[in-house]
């Protein structure tokens, strides 16, 4: 098949490396000529595990090329994946100014294809809200075109980090549509990956298909919020929470994932898409309360690596600087390991906050630091290695959760610090083990120590 991937991000780039990896011809646009000049010489913009080689096994076989005009490929596409960004507009809407301009494009260059062309499948593959696809096919309609196509609404449900092997062997894929036409054609190009997963397929219509996502990962925050805010009652009566979340996780009706605490999430998806559910339930008179809760409940979450800081230095409030000669080392920057993505992490805030203190703060990521630096510059001082980061500390914080920090030589870390103190976002150590070895440790839903 040949297949047409617009917007050559996180989602696009991935899209677009496994479609040709399946056997098809695709042509990957963007808008950004930077970053179409890039992936032309064969730079990924963009960390993600395993995308390396097979976006280069492809752009060596010419399964794979670029483009900064859907035109060069829209004649011959037998569908246009539409995967562009939706970020949270002002009022918590998703904004969908760039989807309705690539619509726009599409229907403006449909008469470049054969009148007798089959019709074009045009795919939502962009987190958008319930009535898009049809707003999609209005726009397009709009233009003018006697071209035939279809829109279809096929949300995404890849993680960052493990985007491949989700892309490659997905639990299920959701196809929201009207034709058969449209189901052959998206069916054809899912099918290898299916095979290989024993995954589901759902067709369906595109409402459901596009309301799909956004409850999927609705469902998925308030976990995360949900064993936080027990995390936060294990502090207070002195229970453990890896104890709580291992043994409801064993009842097969609960499950394990998505039960891990932390400082909270972030990331480019679940912020921006909970606003956007919410919004969409105002629109239609609902109000989804729980999940207005969950996005409170996460609000807090990302105070409470730093209220333990200020808690422990004894920072009384209404004090000037209060931190004032206190410096930090700062382990992770990314919302979660395996990515360089800051959207909506929660380091940028603990950064901010502890140098509204006074503080100083060195940071260390295994991949995000160019993007840190780019958002905030000199703000913070940029570390080579974990260790070199540790360096003169009053104590080590840790908000991601990269594999390589819970391996870290904590004797040596020990030895860089001006006092074995140790704020863990993620609990990637025991508190029995490191009171044992002598540290002040803070973690997040079990006993401090030390
Ligand atoms: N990142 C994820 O983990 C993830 C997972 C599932 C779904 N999604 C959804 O997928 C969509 C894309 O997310 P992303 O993280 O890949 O975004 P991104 O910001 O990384 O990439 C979007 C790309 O689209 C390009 N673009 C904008 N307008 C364009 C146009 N008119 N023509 C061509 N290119 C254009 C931008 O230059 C950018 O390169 C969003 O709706 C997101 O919510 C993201």
């Amino acid at each position: 098949m040949r297949v047409l991937i617009i917007g050559s991000g996180y989602v696009g780039l991935v899209a677009a490396a496994c479609f040709a990896e399946a056997g098809n011809e695709v042509l990957g646009v963007d808008v950004d000529a930077a970053k179409v000049e890039r992936l032309k010489k064969g730079e990924i913009p963009i960390f993600e595990p395993g995308l390396d080689e097979i976006f280069h096994r492809h752009l060596a076989s010419g399964r794979l090329a670029f483009s900064t005009d859907l035109r060069d490929g829209l004649a011959e596409a037998d569908a246009a994946f539409i995967c562009v960004g939706t970020p949270q507009a002002e009022d918590g809407s998703a904004d969908l100014r760039f989807v309705m301009r690539v619509a726009e494009q599409i229907g403006e260059a449909l008469s470049l294809r054969a009148v007798d062309a089959k019709p074009l499948v045009v795919v939502d593959k962009s987190t958008v809200p319930v009535g898009t696809a049809a707003r999609v096919h209005g726009v397009i309609q709009g233009t003018g075109t006697d071209r035939a196509f279809e829109v279809v609404s096929n949300p995404e449900f890849l993680r960052e980090g493990s985007a491949i092997q989700d892309f490659l062997s997905p639990d299920r894929v959701v196809v929201g549509c009207g034709s058969d036409h449209a189901e052959s054609v998206m069916k054809a190009l899912y099918e290898p990956f299916l095979k290989a997963s024993g995954g589901k397929w759902f067709r369906m219509d595109p409402a459901s298909a596009e309301l799909t996502k956004y409850a999927a990962n609705a469902m998925l925050a308030l976990r995360i919020s949900f064993i936080n805010e027990i995390a936060g009652l294990c502090e207070s009566v002195g229970a453990d929470v890896d104890c709580v979340k291992t043994a409801i996780g064993a009842d097969h009706r609960i499950g394990p994932a998505f039960l891990n605490p932390g400082p909270g999430f972030g990331g480019s998806c679940f912020p921006k898409d909970l606003q956007a559910l919410l919004k969409t339930a105002r629109e239609h008179g609902h109000s989804l309360m729980v999940l207005a809760s969950t996005v409170e409940a996460n609000r807090h979450q990302k105070q409470v690596l730093g209220s333990k800081v200020r808690r422990h230095f004894g920072v009384e409030g209404g004090a000037p600087a209060p931190l004032a000669g206190k410096h930090f080392a700062l382990w992770g920057l990314a919302f979660k390991a395996h990515t360089d993505d800051i959207r909506e992490t929660m380091s940028l805030e603990l950064i901010d906050s502890l140098i509204s203190l006074g503080a100083t703060v060195a940071v260390h990521d295994f991949e995000a630091m160019p993007a840190v630096k780019s958002k905030i510059g000199s703000k913070v001082t940029y570390a080579p290695d974990p260790i070199a980061c540790c360096e003169g500390a009053d104590a080590l914080l840790i908000a991601t959760e990269w594999p390589q920090y819970k391996a870290a030589d904590l004797g040596l870390v020990a030895s860089k610090l001006k006092a074995k103190v140790m704020f863990d976002g993620r609990n990637l150590f025991r508190p029995e083990a490191m009171k044992a070895a002598g540290w002040v440790y803070h973690s997040i839903g079990r006993r401090s120590v030390g």
